[in-house]
């Protein structure tokens, strides 16, 4: 089966073609990324024009990337939310035209959840697949969640940000350090170039497996403003290296805890945030000393992209409406973009 899958919920215009949830036929991204930084975030308004010019072109690609025609293709996955209202539009009413004037089956996606999936796909160099039970950890620029999934399909979030995702604190921070949108990235690669970090504070809160950022972000920009005032030199990669291992050290703790806690021997990390490379050596190196297998995509599967829509959509296919009702009576063209959809 395939599914030919759409992403604009925030500034990647991405299309894909994902064979039975799992082969990746093509994944086009075309990343806004420039045009924002000029801004130094996503300007909502600027990102669903942009989505109106890219997406055409993109699904284009996708489809002759993946050798195919929309004949062959069996149906349109597209994501309907949380994400930017405008963008998400976009997206929902080229598969909605799509569908309908195909005949084609239509599917909302849930964008947390397809990040999850991203861990499904399959992989040059992966190891085996997710078994449940598993924790879910979801680190994105607008979610820092811990999710328990008993099975496909079964969510229960047990963990989330109280204040600022992690992503949105990379952001936040490296703009504070004069570096470029968006700043995950830059603050990885800087951080690589310092052996140690400042001491920053960690955000533990009480029994919960809940993060908070804000506290983090407050440390960085006083002790910034501390140096600033008194014409110190300020070294950004002793800087970034500090806030850096305080966010990846609260992830893990808490994701793994969790893990421990429900007495689960796999977890995942998906989003934006997880391609970080030292969340990944961290969780690796924890991981490994609780007997836990690890999961992660590669980095560009981490960050928004379609295939993961895909695959998510063919999973809640396989795994839930076939058991309830045909795949044709999912063509949902009354979809509406929902900007904070529920787990
Ligand atoms: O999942 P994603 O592409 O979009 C959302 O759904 O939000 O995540 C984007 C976020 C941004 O905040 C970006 O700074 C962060 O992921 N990010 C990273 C890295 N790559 C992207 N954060 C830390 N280290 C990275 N290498
Ligand atoms: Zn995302």
């Amino acid at each position: 089966m395939k599914i030919l899958a759409i992403e604009t919920s925030c500034d990647e215009t991405s299309a894909a073609v994902v064979e039975d949830g799992r082969k990746i036929l093509s994944n086009i991204i075309s990343s806004q990324r420039s045009t924002h930084s000029l801004y130094g975030g996503v300007v909502p308004e600027i990102a669903s024009r942009e989505h109106l010019k890219l997406l055409e072109p993109v699904v284009k690609k996708a489809l002759s990337e993946a050798a195919t025609v929309l004949k062959n293709i069996d149906a349109i996955a597209v994501t309907q939310g949380p994400g930017l209202v405008g963008p998400l539009l976009v997206g929902i009413s080229y598969a909605k035209a799509m569908a309908y004037s195909r005949e084609l089956p239509l599917v909302g996606e849930h964008h947390i959840k397809s990040h999850i999936y991203a861990n499904f796909l399959e992989e040059e160099g992966k190891k085996e697949m997710p078994q449940f039970p598993l924790i879910a950890l979801v680190v994105s620029g607008g979610h820092t969640d811990i999710i328990y999934m008993e099975d496909h399909g079964k969510y229960e979030l047990i963990g989330r940000t109280i204040d600022d995702a992690a992503g949105e604190a990379f952001d936040k921070i490296a703009r504070a350090l004069g570096l470029g949108y968006p700043g995950g990235p830059e603050i990885d690669g800087l951080a690589q170039k310092s052996k140690e970090g400042v001491d920053f504070p960690r955000a533990h809160l009480g029994n919960s497996y809940d993060f908070s950022f804000s506290g983090l972000k407050s440390a960085v920009l006083n002790y910034l403003n501390r140096l600033r005032m008194k014409n110190q030199p300020v070294c950004k990669a002793h800087i970034a290296r500090g806030f850096q291992e305080s966010v990846v050290d609260v992830l893990a703790y808490n994701t793994l805890k969790a893990a421990e806690d429900r007495e689960v021997k796999n977890v995942l990390l998906a989003g934006g945030v997880s391609a970080n490379s030292a969340l990944r050596e961290e969780f690796d190196k924890r991981a490994l000393k609780m007997g836990i297998n690890l999961h992660f995509p590669s980095p560009v599967l981490c960050t928004d992209n379609a295939a993961m829509v895909g695959a998510a959509a063919y999973n809640r296919y396989i795994n839930q409406i076939s058991k309830e009702s045909a795949w044709e009576k999912f063509t949902e063209l009354d979809l509406n973009a929902v900007p904070n959809l529920a787990l």
